[in-house]
């Protein structure tokens, strides 16, 4: 299909990244596009045990042959992507938009100290305090940077154009539908909307361009940072269950609670999804790790994702059962 918008369903961390990185490799996608709020967000994509941890790039930069860009609706912390430029080599095939934003340490100093956003329980990468300066019209932008301007491109019309004649694009979301400044547990957000329309603002697409909307749900719902989260188990539990993880950026550890039919209902309505991948199955059900075929699942884990997909009336197209790019059940 020619454009795919990929975004989280839950609280962000539902491994969109190996989903990303997946289709990208699958269906030699031309042109990844980040959409979303900036370096807040850590995707990690796991091929032959070798980890990718990014912030800024597109996760589908493990595929050699996609281009990968940001567009003009998210945050850029310079040093953190040139960095990521430079470790993944992919100088010659990164472009950034000139209007993107730019993060500058005053807006790291003020989200590790200013008392609310500590409450927040934010990221600490800046970007709150630069998408306020963004909106008083007062941050400086990528078009600003004698550093990035040897990767500076329209990527609005890029990608527009690359739709237009064919090409296919995948447009990455960070964080998740409930991390939306507008729908999700505010004053428990990031400083923007996350959801799909807002994720195609970010890089300039409107509605009519779009073929397909994947929502990325979790088997169990985690939250990083404060803010309500419906039947949150305690960390005994947590444990035992083995649902334990830590956050990519910060380090933190995550709270967890059994998956939301609610919340993943609500989900599918505000990103008008017309996929969903479900990642982690072998996390619930360790007894299907690994597994490639839906037919070869546990009965239990057939149960769990036939409920699913009667409570939100959508296939579950892609189901993730390992941390590895291809533990993948592909019902697409
Ligand atoms: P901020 O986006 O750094 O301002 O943080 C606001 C809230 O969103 C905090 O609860 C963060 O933990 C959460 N958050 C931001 N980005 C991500 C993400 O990529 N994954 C998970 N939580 C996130
Ligand atoms: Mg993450």
């Amino acid at each position: 299909m020619p454009c795919t918008v990929i975004v989280g369903g839950f609280f962000g961390d539902e491994g969109k990244g190996k989903i990303v990185a997946y289709l990208a490799k699958k269906d030699k996608v031309d042109i990844a596009v980040r959409g979303g709020v900036g370096p807040n967000a850590g995707h990690t994509v796991v091929i032959n045990g070798k980890k990718y941890k990014t912030r800024m790039l597109p996760s589908a930069l493990v595929s050699n042959y996609t281009k990968l860009m940001i567009g003009p609706g998210v945050l850029i912390n310079v040093n953190v992507l040139l960095e990521e430029i430079k470790n993944f080599s992919t100088k010659d095939r990164t472009f950034v938009d000139p209007q993107c934003g730019i993060i500058d340490s005053t807006h790291i100093d003020k989200d590790t100290s200013d008392p609310n956003l500590k409450r927040i329980g934010t990221t600490g990468t800046g970007t709150g305090p630069a998408n306020a300066d963004r909106a008083l019209r007062k941050a400086f932008l990528a078009r600003d940077s004698f550093e990035l301007s040897e990767y500076l491109q329209d990527i609005p019309n890029i990608v527009n154009s690359s739709i237009e004649s064919g090409k296919s694009v995948l447009v990455e979301g960070t964080q998740g539908t409930f991390l939306s400044l507008y729908h999700g547990t505010y004053p428990y957000v990031t400083s923007k909307d996350v959801t799909a329309s807002a994720i195609c603002s970010d890089v300039g697409i409107g509605p009519k361009k779009v073929s397909e909307v994947m929502v990325v749900l979790k088997a169990y719902v985690t939250r990083v940072g404060s803010g309500p989260l419906v039947g949150e188990l305690g960390q005994e539990e947590t444990t035992l269950k083995g649902w334990t993880e830590y956050g990519s950026v910060t380090g933190r550890l995550r709270r967890a609670s059994p998956f939301n039919f609610e919340l993943a209902k609500r989900s599918i309505m505000l990103n008008s999804a017309t996929q969903v991948a479900l990642t982690k199955l072998d996390i619930v059900f360790p007894a299907d790790a690994g597994k490639k075929e839906f037919n070869g699942l546990s009965p239990e884990a057939k149960k769990f994702v036939n409920k699913i997909e009667e409570e939100i009336g959508l296939k579950v197209a892609v189901i993730g059962t390992g941390q590895e790019i291809d533990d993948i059940i592909d019902r697409k």
